[in-house]
């Protein structure tokens, strides 16, 4: 059984990564704030996936936590970086705890969680980290400024940390999703036809492709867009 880390669990596309990954026979420790829904969610699941109640933005809980739900699972392999949040409206409109908030749980928790990880995939010979981005860390968008930012700002800790801990058989991957047919930034899931959005249970389906990978080949990048997406 392996052991991985997904934040963002609660819904969207990091709940179906967590089934998906339960189902295949591994362990997810399964992080958001909604504690309720992790408790949900792990009911399906007979044991494999295990709430780790934590908000991302509170940076000093993030190892703590992360630390003891690895020790009490006797291990990690790996982890996904999901959570990310994101309000489409004109930038002088944020407040500064908004703005700090999208930084915190977008980017700089990302690097937490890599920096809680990274050590136990190098002393165990090595592991994946998949951090889920966005079509928009590769191109601009307005009215999107911070959340772009951060999703630029992801795309270049990827790949340095890719070419940092290749040498120690650690792979690291961006996976740049264009629309998700999620409750993101205040939607409602569900509401797609398929077509110009992707569906969560299909893109987390391709997205633990990446972990089928032969061990000496790395995917560094995968961009996956909904075929009716108009703006790509
Ligand atoms: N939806 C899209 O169109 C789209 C497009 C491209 C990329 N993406 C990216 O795909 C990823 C997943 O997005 P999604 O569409 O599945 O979003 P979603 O449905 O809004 O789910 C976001 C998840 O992140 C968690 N989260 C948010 N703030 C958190 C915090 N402070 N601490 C811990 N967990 C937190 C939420 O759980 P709690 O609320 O329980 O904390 C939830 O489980 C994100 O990185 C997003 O940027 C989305």
């Amino acid at each position: 059984m392996r052991t991985w880390i997904v934040t963002g669990a609660s819904r969207g596309l990091g709940r179906q990564l967590a089934l998906q990954l339960a189902g295949r026979g591994d362990r997810v420790l399964a992080v958001a704030r909604d504690a309720g829904g992790l408790q949900a969610l792990a009911a399906h699941t007979d044991g494999r996936i295990v709430p780790v109640p934590l908000d991302l933005a509170e940076a000093r809980a993030i190892r703590p936590m992360l630390e003891a739900a690895i020790a009490a699972a006797g291990g990690i392999d790996g982890a996904i970086n999901n959570a990310g949040i994101g309000a489409y409206k004109p930038f002088l409109d944020h407040d500064e705890d908004e703005l700090l908030r999208v930084l915190q749980v977008n980017l700089g928790a990302v690097m937490q969680v890599c920096r809680v990880v990274l050590p136990h995939l190098v002393a165990r010979g090595g592991g994946q980290i998949i951090n889920i981005g966005s079509d928009l860390g590769r191109r601009p968008l307005a009215n999107m400024a911070p959340y772009v930012a951060t999703k630029h700002g992801l795309l270049g800790l990827n790949h340095s940390l890719l070419r940092e801990f290749r040498d120690r058989n650690v792979r690291v991957t961006l996976v740049n999703p264009g629309i998700i047919d999620t409750g993101f930034g205040g939607g409602e899931e569900g509401r797609g036809d398929g077509r110009g959005s992707l569906r969560p249970s299909e893109l987390a389906a391709q997205v633990l492709a990446v972990l089928d990978a032969p061990p000496g080949i790395v995917i560094d990048e995968i961009t996956l867009h909904p075929l009716g997406q108009g703006d790509f």
